[in-house]
């Protein structure tokens, strides 16, 4: 029996990458993936009307004047409310606190418009581009306490071209990112992996150990 693992998105604008998930478990292309709830700590976030009109639980939580824990803990209290296993975020943009990354070890993904550990933080594609490099792309990893950091689970790249300017590049970065996310997710709720160091690698099933 496939058992549901019930996912939280984060995000705080547009929401393509999210809709893409979403599209994806419609499509039954994440298999034992449902999403459980959808939270924007902005009102106006359009992610937050397309979550909505596609029936699925979304919350606004807002974060304006808020201290960075006060809000956290409203976030987490809501996802364990929903028995959330794992949390996406996507265009979520609020640096999570150490206590909320402990809430959840190993259970928190982003998304991020660039090959980490390059050009990590805000507008990471346009940072790529003036930096002149010739490949760009995007990175899912596993959230931990530090900015854009934890290990990498997918990674896509994408070429820059002569003719880019940074709007084009972002573009086609952002098309490899929806793919990119839907693989990570599979890679995590099937829990057939290890983290050795900062990689993350496939698990070594213990039979194949006997054997060596
Ligand atoms: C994406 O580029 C993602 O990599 C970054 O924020 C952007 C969110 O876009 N973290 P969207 O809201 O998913 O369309």
């Amino acid at each position: 029996m496939l058992v549901m693992k019930n996912l939280g998105i984060l995000l705080s604008g547009r929401g393509s990458n999210f809709v893409a998930i979403a599209d994806n478990i419609d499509a039954g292309r994440i298999p034992g993936g449902r999403i459980a709830i959808v939270i924007s700590n902005r009102s106006d976030a359009p992610g937050i009307e397309t979550a909505r009109q596609r029936g699925l639980q979304a919350l606004v939580i807002p974060s304006k004047g808020k201290e960075r824990q006060t809000h956290d803990r409203e976030v987490v209290a809501a996802l364990k409310e929903n028995k959330v296993d794992l949390i996406c975020l996507a265009g979520y943009m609020r640096l999570l606190s150490p206590w909320f990354v402990r809430q959840f070890p190993q259970r928190i993904l982003n998304i991020h418009p660039s090959l980490l550990p390059a050009f990590p933080g805000l507008e990471a594609q346009q940072q790529a581009f003036a930096y002149g490099v010739k490949v760009s792309g995007c990175t899912v990893h596993l959230v931990d306490e530090e900015l854009d950091h934890g290990a990498i689970i997918v990674q896509k790249t994408v070429p820059v071209l002569d003719t880019d300017d940074e709007h084009t590049l972002a573009e086609r970065i952002l098309e490899r990112e929806h793919i990119a996310y839907t693989e990570a997710i599979k890679i995590v709720l099937d829990g057939e992996f290890e983290i050795v160091g900062r990689r993350l690698v496939k698990a070594q099933r213990s039979e194949v150990r006997l054997q060596k």
